[in-house]
């Protein structure tokens, strides 16, 4: 007989309660604790005998340890070889989270036909879409060559019986969500469902040393279980993000254990499915060379590259009681203190207006180092007044209005030399090895002598 319990599941954090109650005291949110039960197979669970090795393995004849950086296979799309830190890791477990929509399945179909063309045995899994139409995808990208096994399947067991069956070196399962285990009576998609399911892949993938790619919808309602539980057993989190309307995609590492968290990968949505784009710095900077007021190029750092990215202000006259202050691309939290300094420091009315800031292109910017270029564009829309020519800006700003140096300044100079620019509004810090004219600051006040205050 099967042990069965009740128990009540947080749909949001994953939190598990004894009780039901309204409000889930893990994450706060309410009316997400739904009843779902647990059962332990017949017989009870088996214990299995654990292997014990060594940290290193010692060569006894030269008393050497051997080099055991882990082995990557490199599946050919380089822009996710990077950001999943030079290749796939075999038996690791990778989540490539993202809003529905944004382009996973068609990142994912494009790396297994690229890493199986590369002679990797590869697997697509998916509980989405039927095989006909991952083929007719497939052949709108081109890629119907790639010797991909396909399949579109949505129950654990018949999936483990497969990669138990043949040997992969890499396996995608398009989405989490989707799939369902019959040890387990909870509906498909609720958090012991997703928990059960990526549990029992990642512990095939460890065994197996098949690299597993689960991919994770993000949703905001919370009904279908969030890959947040999922985060803390797989290796490596993925975020793949971009703004609708906008052709760009990126690919950001926020947990990695086997490399960098902060590289991203830049790629084009098309017709034929996802371009590489291998140097993005002048990506989301626009066409147009003549800026107007409210217009700022900040000279950022995304992972190991420079990249530089116009931000652009608006500021006009509120007709509401509360004016608005709207964020596109950047933090609201960042602006509200920007402009705080600006007002209480530099003497700035931005009282009675509605502020926009917005990061052209889709990008989203988490540098600090953004904050000059946000505040010079302010100051910019406020005075109706562009910056000056050719500039780029970078430096971060404290509460006390003071300019900071940032990281690899003269990497971002040597950038923005390079697609043109010839000169930097920076911190002072910024003089030293400058490859052209830097218009130094120490303190916000200062860098207002970049506009004509009178004019
Ligand atoms: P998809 O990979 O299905 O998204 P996800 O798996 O993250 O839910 O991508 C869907 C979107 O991508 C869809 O809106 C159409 C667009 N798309 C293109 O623009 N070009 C293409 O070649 C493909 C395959 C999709
Ligand atoms: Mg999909």
């Amino acid at each position: 007989m099967s042990k069965a319990q009740a128990v009540f599941v947080c749909q949001s954090c994953g939190m598990t309660h004894t009780k039901w109650a309204g409000q889930c005291s893990g994450c706060l949110t309410w009316n997400t604790l739904v009843q779902e039960t647990f059962s332990t197979p017949p017989g009870g669970l088996k214990p299995e005998t654990s292997k014990i090795s060594r940290l290193t393995k010692l060569n006894f004849e030269t008393l050497d340890a051997e080099d055991d950086a882990p082995a990557r296979m490199v599946t050919g799309i380089e822009e996710f070889d990077r950001v999943c830190g030079g290749g796939v890791v075999p038996g690791s477990a990778i989540l490539l989270a993202g809003d529905p929509g944004v382009g996973k399945s068609t990142l994912l179909l494009q790396v297994t036909a690229r890493a199986a063309m590369n002679g990797l045995r590869v697997a697509y899994i998916s509980g989405e879409e039927a095989v006909e139409q991952i083929r007719g995808r497939a052949s709108r990208m081109g890629v119907t060559k790639a010797p991909v096994d396909l399949a579109a399947e949505t129950s654990l067991r018949t999936i483990l019986d497969a990669l138990k069956r043949d040997t992969y070196d890499l396996v995608v399962v398009d989405s989490i969500q989707t799939l369902w285990s019959d040890a387990i009576d909870a509906a498909q998609g609720s958090v012991s469902q997703v928990r059960a399911c990526a549990g029992e892949l990642v512990r095939l993938a460890k065994k197996s040393r098949t690299a597993m790619i689960l991919v994770g919808h993000v949703t905001k309602e919370g009904q279908i279980a969030g890959p947040r539980v999922v985060e803390h057993m797989v290796d490596a989190v993925l975020s793949f993000e971009g703004e609708r309307g906008y052709p760009f995609r990126i690919l950001r590492g926020s947990k990695n254990r086997f490399g960098a968290t902060d590289e991203i990968g830049v790629f084009e949505m098309g017709d034929g499915g996802l371009r590489e784009v291998p140097n993005p710095s002048a990506l989301f900077l626009g066409d147009n060379d003549e800026r107007s007021s409210g217009s700022a190029v900040f000279a950022g750092i995304e992972g190991s590259r420079p990249v530089l990215v116009e931000i652009q202000a608006l500021v006009a006259p509120s007709a509401l009681g509360t004016p608005r202050r709207a964020v596109v691309g950047w933090d609201s939290g960042r602006l509200a203190m920007i402009l705080a300094v600006l007002e209480s420091r530099c003497g700035l009315g931005f009282g009675g207006k509605d502020v926009y800031l917005n990061v052209a292109g889709g990008l989203k910017i988490n540098e600090p180092a953004a904050d000059l270029a946000a505040a010079m564009a302010l100051v910019s829309a406020l005075l109706d007044q562009p910056l000056p020519k050719a500039s780029v800006i970078f430096g971060e700003i404290s509460l006390s209005g003071e300019v900071r140096g940032v990281s690899r300044m003269e990497t971002r100079m040597k950038e923005a030399l390079k697609l043109g620019f010839s000169n930097a509004i920076a911190p002072s810090t910024a003089l030293e090895n400058a490859p052209f004219e830097v218009k130094a600051y120490s303190h916000l006040v200062n860098a207002m002598g970049a506009f004509d205050m009178n004019g």
